[in-house]
């Protein structure tokens, strides 16, 4: 029997957005666990737990102040064991994530490091001296600006690719990988499913640190070429794998590998390192079928010689929302129904974002409004991602739809009522019963393509043909049964921007 996650869907919860139980217009755990049965009606296999670890907030609990607690604004230890007890009892797996790259610049390591250059937590980080007056070379963060701030009482630089509020962890530093290998086991004891490794090729820095031209502007999702990607990680993840490899119940090492070069993330995957990594190649694609395809056989290339399991993503709390990025309107929705489609029927592992189901737009903030580091560290230049992060309508009823009785901690949109999954559930046309059939019928067994007109996309899994016109004029189905089709009317063809599962007659071979 193959193992669970090589076929398997997750869910990811953004916890602040998620449901709020305590009316501080903010989401929680205990929100998360009265919808549990809501997952489980989807029919997801587990959920993956964006940071609840007590943080200050720069980058909402991406910028973690202790590995080993829960922030109080999300609740306690005692309300994430009731989270994991009542998953399991449903069902549903749950993997949390860690955030190894960077600390809060408020984690007592750091602030011992800076309290005192002698004191060996300082070692945890990585200081350099300036060069010309300047930061010790010339990386620039993630978030936009130079990768290095100046601690004024030293006048040494210290590193953090992301936030100055999220220092960078020097990995080459052994007690940093003790550390790290305790707060695995501290959440494996307490019985999760796996965990997502934030900026899992990252950790490792170049040690001569030397200077590397990268891509300008910066986008998010640009191949890192600062020195990160060093080979110690594979040492690492391989020992990580042993770790987790030593408890019972088939848990996991997902990798947010932001690489485009799908040999490179293979060599994350081979045998003995993790067991998944994200791949963002299909989220970075525009709505073309040719585009499409070459990512599902670059993938599929890359992993399947070394027996790794394919993942797929549209969608995260770190991009635009689907349909926005399809175009937006009545396109852009009908495209990304057809996609969940092509998601759920290609061979692998799926991530869905909150609200993915639910065909939820991006959200325009007034600039008064954004949170994200992003959008201050480039003067607003780069928005920053707080659109995909606004809270999701349960009920029909605005402001807060359910999600909170307080104020959200963003404004949810005056038009999201049709939207809610109140007014989708048991709905026969709505996004959410569409996922939720697909998901209760995902097709399985070997892939292959079959043949079709350019603009289009048509391969079989066993007795199932997934079709997908993307921009064809016209896309006849396949004879057999219709088991299921992105929009209303369909029959036996598919217009432009639709998709539709087909169950291919006994015997057939087309
Ligand atoms: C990852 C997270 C993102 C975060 C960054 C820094 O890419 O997905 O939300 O800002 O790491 O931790
Ligand atoms: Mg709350």
């Amino acid at each position: 029997m193959s193992a669970w996650w090589r076929d398997a869907v997750l869910y990811e919860v953004y916890v602040r957005s998620f449901m709020d139980s305590d009316g501080d217009g903010t989401g929680d755990l205990a929100g998360i666990r009265s919808r549990l049965p809501y997952l489980r009606d989807l029919g997801v296999d587990g959920l993956w737990l964006t940071p609840f670890y007590p943080s200050p907030g720069h980058d909402h609990g991406y910028d973690v102040s202790d590995y080993v607690d829960v922030d109080a604004r999300f609740g306690s230890l005692g309300d994430f064991d009731a989270l994991v007890a009542d998953a399991h009892e449903l069902g549903l797996r749950v993997v949390v994530d860690i955030v190894p790259n960077h600390t809060s610049s408020e984690h007592p390591w750091f602030r011992n490091a800076i309290a005192d250059p002698q004191h060996p937590d300082r070692a945890r980080y990585v200081f350099r001296p300036g060069r010309n007056g300047g930061p010790p070379n010339n990386w620039t963060s993630a978030f936009g600006g130079p990768a290095w701030s100046l601690d004024e009482a030293s006048g040494e630089w210290y590193l953090h690719l992301f936030a100055p509020e999220q220092p960078d962890l020097d990995w080459h530093n052994p007690q940093v990988r003790r550390d790290f290998e305790d707060v695995l086991r501290f959440w494996l004891d307490r019985g999760v499913d796996g965990f997502r490794i934030d900026v899992a090729q990252a950790l490792f820095k170049a040690p001569d640190l030397h200077d590397v031209e990268e891509p300008s502007p910066r986008t998010w999702h640009v191949d890192w070429h600062t020195g990160v990607g060093q080979p110690e990680l594979h040492t690492l993840y391989e020992r990580w794998r042993e770790l987790v490899d030593g408890y019972d119940g088939d848990r996991i090492l997902v990798g947010e590998i932001v690489l485009g070069d799908q040999a490179t993330i293979a060599q994350y995957v081979s045998p003995g390192r993790l067991h998944l990594a994200f791949n963002f190649a299909l989220l970075h694609e525009a709505w073309d079928a040719e585009a499409m395809r070459d990512v599902v056989d670059r993938t599929r290339a890359a992993l399947e010689p070394i027996g790794a399991a394919a993942t797929w993503v549209f969608e995260n709390h770190d991009v635009t929302r689907l349909p926005t990025r399809y175009g937006g309107g009545r396109d852009g929705l009908a495209r990304a129904r057809a996609a969940m489609l092509l998601l759920l029927a290609l061979p692998g592992t799926a991530f869905l974002y909150q609200g993915q189901e639910l065909g939820l737009e991006e959200v325009e903030l007034a600039d008064e409004l954004r949170q994200d580091p992003i959008f201050f560290r480039t003067n607003g230049a780069r928005p920053g991602r707080d659109g995909c992060r606004v809270p999701l309508p349960w009920t029909r009823e605005p402001p807060a739809y359910g999600f909170t009785s307080g104020t959200p901690w963003l404004p949810m949109p005056e038009t999201w009522s049709d939207g809610s999954v109140a007014a989708q559930e048991g709905d026969p046309d709505s996004m959410l019963t569409l996922t939720q059939r697909a998901l209760s019928r995902r097709p399985d067994g070997p892939f292959s393509w079959l043949e079709s007109a350019p603009g289009t996309l048509v391969f079989r899994r066993r007795d199932t043909i997934c079709a997908v016109n993307v921009d064809a004029v016209e896309l006849p189905l396949p004879g057999g049964e219709l088991l299921l089709a992105s929009a209303p009317g369909v029959v036996d063809s598919l217009p432009p921007n639709t998709a539709a599962w087909v169950r291919a007659p006994e015997g057939a071979t087309t």
